[in-house]
């Protein structure tokens, strides 16, 4: 077994090379799960004691609790079952937390590729969970047929309400992508597949909040008292944490502009598949575990605040991944990472992370070095 040091140095041949791979999510994997190797992700990182809560939030008028459950990916039975299992644990886990959660939202990526028959069910699976459900896609769900099976089955994003004096709002981050299918006189399918790699070339920067939702954003809060809380429900995070894997959300300067007098605002969002945790001014952004699979943490861009999660046992396809619970009691709220093991974060580096160093030497995007930012 290589130590840590030198799972994280980089191949110079592959850095020659320009290392131009597109990593799919199903590739990944494999590979992160054959090597079981000790990531890095760089320096940023930070290791804690164990502990499986952390204060996100305060100022909420009275006590609330709420789940998190995200990236599902399923794919149709017929093909396999293996994130069928994982989806229906979660949510009989939140079902059965009973009256102890106030409602559930699905943060997006239920489907795999976009299949109605994957979204069909998930919403079956879904059932089982009776409380009161919100949903915001992801960008799994929408490209096969631009959100059509999605907004007809689970309703329109972005949208809003009040709870125990918290504005929630979810915003749609994923199906604002410029159009880059067209041109390439692309079939649904093949659109959809570009959208279902990590590091995908084609799709550019499709991530983002978009001119009409922002408006829509600044008009939501327009009536919402500048000390009170607000959550902001997301696929992707509302921050740049690494563009080459679209974990980010190309507009967030402006969202963050809108968000930016609130005195108590959170970000909470899937689509990483990891835990992530940062801070800007007044503003907290947590990134949710998934339910199917871990990603590696990204090689930069790491918050420095965030704990990075334990390294996932490649033999146990339940290790690594997870729910998320909030709960705001008066001026103090926590979130419980619920992921399927006692350990959820590193107690040294030797321990964290979920993957490969060696397959992240990926070379950043003609678009993202287009892009303005
Ligand atoms: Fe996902
Ligand atoms: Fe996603």
């Amino acid at each position: 077994m290589k130590n840590t040091r030198e799972h994280r140095s980089r191949e110079p041949e592959a850095q020659e090379k320009g290392s131009d791979v597109s990593i799919t999510r199903r590739t990944f994997l494999h590979k992160s799960l054959v090597t079981g190797a000790a990531v890095a992700g760089g320096s940023a990182l930070n290791f804690f004691e164990t502990f499986t809560t952390m204060s996100v939030a305060h100022a909420a008028t009275e006590s609330l609790s709420f789940a998190w459950v995200s990236d599902t990916h399923l794919y149709p039975k017929t093909l396999n079952t293996r994130f069928v299992e994982k989806a229906t644990r979660a949510f009989s886990e939140v079902q059965a937390m009973g009256p102890k959660i106030d409602f559930m939202i699905f943060g997006g990526d239920l489907a795999q590729l976009g299949d109605p028959v994957e979204i069909q069910l998930g919403a079956e699976l879904l059932k089982e969970v009776k409380i009161k459900k919100y949903f915001i896609p992801g960008e799994h769900d929408w490209y096969l047929d631009m959100g059509e099976m999605w907004n007809k089955t689970f309703g329109p994003t972005p949208w809003k309400f009040d709870h125990k004096g918290v504005r929630f709002i979810g915003l749609d981050t994923v199906g604002n992508a410029p159009d880059y299918w067209s041109a390439k006189k692309m079939s649904a399918k093949e659109r959809m597949g570009h959208m279902s790699a990590l590091d995908g070339q084609v799709a550019g920067p499709w991530s983002g909040v978009g001119h009409k939702q922002l408006q829509w954003l600044q008009t939501a809060l327009s009536d919402w008292d500048k000390s009170k809380p607000v959550i902001v429900f997301t696929h992707t995070p509302l921050y740049e944490c690494y563009a080459p894997w679209n974990f980010w959300t190309r507009d967030w300067r402006e969202a963050q502009e809108i968000l930016k007098p609130f005195k108590n605002v959170t970000n909470i969002h899937g689509h990483v598949h990891q835990p992530l945790y940062h801070e800007t001014g007044n503003m907290r952004f947590i990134g949710q575990l998934a339910t199917s699979w871990p990603w590696p943490y990204a090689p930069e861009g790491v918050p420095p605040l965030t704990k990075a999660m334990v390294r996932v046992d490649p033999g146990d396809p339940f290790d690594g991944v997870g729910w998320g619970h909030v709960t705001f009691a008066k001026d103090r709220a926590e979130y419980e990472y619920k992921m399927w093991r006692k350990q959820v974060y590193a107690v040294a580096e030797a321990d964290a992370g979920t993957g490969d160093n060696r397959n992240q030497i990926l070379t950043p995007r003609i678009a993202d070095r287009a892009w303005p930012y």
